[in-house]
């Protein structure tokens, strides 16, 4: 099981969110956060504003896959995420140990 981290654009979230339902995704989270990134928050780099660093809204979205669904989240992730601007986000990829279906006891892959 892999969790994936996605940090994108809040403009993009519905599109992000649909695009996971519709390949079969079992569940997520989302958060609402404020970060920054290589340009500190700023739309363009300019001098002086290495000193000063703004924090933009952005949503973060995790979600732990079975290994053979990775590549196809990232894609769905990727595309519906992209406008191909600084700022778009970025994702982050862990190995889970393991995982637990309280309802069930199930552990592993079944308790996705
Ligand atoms: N190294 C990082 N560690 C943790 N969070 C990060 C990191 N880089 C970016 N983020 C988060 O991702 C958000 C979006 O980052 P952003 O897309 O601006 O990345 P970037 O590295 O600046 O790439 P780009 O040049 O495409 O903008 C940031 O606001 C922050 O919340
Ligand atoms: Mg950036």
């Amino acid at each position: 099981m892999k969790k994936v981290e996605a940090i994108i654009r809040p403009s993009r979230f519905e599109a992000v969110k649909q695009r996971l339902a519709d390949i079969g995704i079992h569940g997520m989270n989302y958060f609402e956060i404020r970060g920054f990134g290589r340009q500190r928050g700023h739309t363009e780099v300019y001098r002086g504003s290495a000193l000063q660093v703004d924090c933009v809204a952005k949503i973060k979205l995790e979600a732990v896959v079975h290994d053979e669904a990775l590549d196809k989240v990232l894609e769905a992730i990727c595309s519906a995420a992209r406008t191909g601007n600084i700022g778009d986000g970025k994702i982050f990829i862990y190995d889970v140990a393991d995982a637990i279906r309280i309802s069930t006891g199930e552990n592993g892959d079944a308790a996705l």
